[in-house]
């Protein structure tokens, strides 16, 4: 019978050792940071009911062509989360935490879209999210933790662009004028952008196609638009980046592909990307996004940034490589390999990370088993060392030439303690 095989879902990857250990040091970076900030993990359900996510917004191809919807067994509509901010919000609706609820979140997220390098049908995402406080400044604090964690890894190449949206009441005002501004250069516009005027004007500036981009430029812009009190808001956002050192320019354009932000919207962008894909990171202000979801009215913002594409920008300017693997000890036993059941698991509980062979093999292959596994010492026992009670330590990072002891097992976790904190001030 032919066996039918398989692979990984168009649009996902699989991410294996060693490049998932460079997702741990991410996600551990990433939690340290936010952590310090006060952040605490949410951990939310990968589905939730499609309605939690039609708040997104009805015109957005997120919401329109892009969810993961199913019929579960009981009949419910439900949604793969393709995004984290309405599943926090519909848990910070559900129980009621403390006001301001500060948590952050590293998560799956399902969109069927076009897969290409950075444009992933499951992506993951590192982001925060704060709810309840409607100080600007707490925009300011938001932005500065996704610039600084991008920068703490090396990034360099980045960009940080602002907005703001204003308040539904500043964006009705302008959308109304937007709609009448494009419907009199319909005729310039990208035919799939055209059929927006009416019912999206805002998504026809957020298009990346060229007769639109080109048609656009001369748009009336929100930020002109909007009120003497969402201009003043929107000044002490970048009054607090400026005072903070981060580098950001006010892009009129940036609309984000979601429809709940109100206020401040930012993206953090890579300059060694490709455009379609070159945001990093981005977020923004949600104020009714609380109350749509059945809250009282409750302000809220944060980001989301995507692993995979911070990981790419990573490999493009050659920072944050995979970390190396460092164990402490690797056992090599060439008798009937008791001693090195023994022995790994003695050291392991001691506290060292310890790897051994398999399988009775020669002791040229053990021990290139031994280089290859990134171990300061190899622990050996041969026939000699196991009828002595012995065994022998190994330097394996030492380049001239083997140096090695002999030493009784019952001396092994402080002789080995020794060694590792010496090669440790070594290198
Ligand atoms: P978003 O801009 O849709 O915002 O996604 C955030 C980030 O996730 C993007 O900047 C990008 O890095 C990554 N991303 C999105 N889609 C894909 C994809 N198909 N493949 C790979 N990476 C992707 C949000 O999701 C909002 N929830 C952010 C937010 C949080 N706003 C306020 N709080």
């Amino acid at each position: 019978m032919k066996v039918e095989r398989f692979s990984a879902p168009k649009g996902t990857r699989d991410v294996l050792p060693p490049e998932s250990d460079r997702w741990a040091e991410l996600v551990v970076g990433f939690a340290g940071q936010v952590g310090r900030a006060g952040y605490g993990l949410l951990v939310s359900p990968m589905f939730e009911d499609v309605g939690v996510f039609a708040r997104m917004g009805e015109g957005t191809d997120v919401v329109r062509k892009e969810m993961y919807e199913f019929e579960d067994r009981g009949g419910r509509r439900m949604a793969l989360r393709p995004e984290g901010t309405a599943s926090a919000v519909r848990a910070w609706v559900q129980h009621r935490p403390p006001l301001p609820w500060k948590v952050w979140y590293v998560a799956p997220n399902f969109r069927y879209e076009a897969p290409q390098a950075g444009r992933y049908r499951q992506h993951h995402q590192l982001g925060v999210e704060l709810l309840g406080v409607d100080d600007p400044d707490a925009d300011v604090e938001v932005i500065v933790l996704l610039w600084e964690f991008l920068c703490s890894l090396g990034l360099q190449d980045l960009e940080l662009v602002v907005n703001t949206m204003g308040t539904p009441e500043d964006r009705g005002r302008y959308a109304a004028r937007l709609s009448r501004w494009l419907a009199e250069r319909a005729e310039s516009l990208d035919p799939e952008d055209r059929q927006k005027i009416d019912t999206h004007p805002l998504r026809v500036l957020d298009s990346k196609r060229p007769a639109t981009v080109a048609a656009t430029r001369e748009a009336p812009a929100l930020v002109d638009a909007v009120s003497a009190e969402s201009r003043r808001r929107f000044e002490r956002v970048l009054e607090g980046l400026t005072g903070a050192g981060v580098p950001h320019r006010v892009d009129p354009r940036l609309v984000r592909g979601l429809d709940y932000y109100t206020h401040t919207t930012f993206e953090i962008r890579s300059a060694a990307l490709d455009a379609a894909q070159n945001t990093l990171g981005g977020g923004g202000r949600y104020d009714g996004l609380v109350e749509a979801l059945g809250g009282p009215p409750t302000p809220g913002l944060g980001f989301g940034c995507g692993v995979e594409r911070v990981l790419l920008a990573c490999d493009r300017e050659g920072v944050f490589p995979c970390p190396e693997r460092r164990l402490d000890a690797f056992v090599v036993d060439v008798v009937d390999g008791s001693a090195a059941r023994e022995i790994t698991l003695r050291l392991r509980k001691a506290g060292f990370s310890v790897d051994r062979a398999w399988g009775g093999r020669s002791m040229k292959s053990q021990m290139r088993a031994a280089d290859r596994s990134g171990a300061r010492v190899a622990v050996i026992v041969g026939e000699d060392e196991a009828s002595s009670g012995e065994v022998t330590l190994r330097d394996l990072r030492s380049d001239g030439g083997a140096v090695q002891k002999r030493i009784a097992r019952s001396e092994l976790e402080s002789e080995l303690g020794a060694w590792i904190g010496r090669s440790r001030e070594v290198g």
